[in-house]
């Protein structure tokens, strides 16, 4: 699948098979992992490789755990989640905030907030996501980084249709696409960061951009 430069999703792209409130399915806490620990090894090595050090991130998103590596030097991190009690117990987050991006993409933060951006094994759940993606560029400084991380699992009646009826390198393209279609970004990458070994690993794969310096 090829999308174009400028062509939109259509609405049905992101349609859902439960389209009910999505605090409703987020309502009980699930204070669990959603890639296994190979998995979760790798992202916190590519975090501590990438995030800005001494700076403010947010964990878009978010849930019990940000995947951070251990005693990682973070001036601030904020959470932005549907659970309460999940961003509570998260040993990371300095603040958190309840907020619906389904219901509301704009997010609750000031221009140029934020040093760097994340959002992990979420992407799927997003059903205005060009619209996100405009509001992170904005809560962004000039020549950080949004970084998209995603792997293969899901919670079928909440991850929207286009995700579910194309392949992990589709996926790749299609957070790509989001990026194009958002504006205002430089250096979209795709990365695959899965991990080596013998064994079972959930994939890793990552997209991610910089928000233009004169943007
Ligand atoms: C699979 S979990 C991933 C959590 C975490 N980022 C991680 O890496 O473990 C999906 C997360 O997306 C959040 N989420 C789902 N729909 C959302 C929405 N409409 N607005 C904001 N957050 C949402 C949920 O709160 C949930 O924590």
């Amino acid at each position: 699948m090829i999308f174009q430069m400028k062509t939109p999703l259509p609405p049905a792209a992101c349609a859902r098979i439960d389209e009910t409130d999505d605090r409703l399915f987020y309502a009980e806490p699930r204070i669990v992992t959603h890639i296994d620990d190979n998995a979760i090894a790798a992202i916190k090595e590519f975090f501590d490789q990438t995030l800005p050090k001494n700076a403010a991130i947010l964990d878009l998103m978010s849930s019990a755990f940000s995947h951070l590596p251990e005693g990682f030097p973070a001036q601030r991190v904020v959470g932005l989640g549907l659970n309460a009690v999940e961003l509570h117990v998260n040993p990371v987050l300095d603040e958190y905030v309840i907020h619906d991006l389904n219901a509301n993409p704009t997010l609750p933060f000031d221009d140029g907030e934020f040093a760097a951006v994340i959002m992990t094994v979420s992407m799927q759940y997003l059903t205005k996501p060009v619209a996100v993606f405009r509001e992170v560029h904005r809560t962004l400084q000039p020549d950080s980084p949004f970084i998209v991380i995603f792997s293969n699992r899901l919670f079928p009646t909440k991850a929207v249709y286009i995700w579910r009826a194309t392949s992990d390198a589709e996926h790749a393209e299609l957070v790509q696409h989001y990026f194009r279609l958002a504006g205002g970004y430089t250096e979209i990458t795709f990365l695959d960061c899965t991990p080596q070994t013998d064994g079972y690993t959930d994939p890793v794969y990552i997209v991610m951009a910089k928000k233009c310096e004169e943007s």
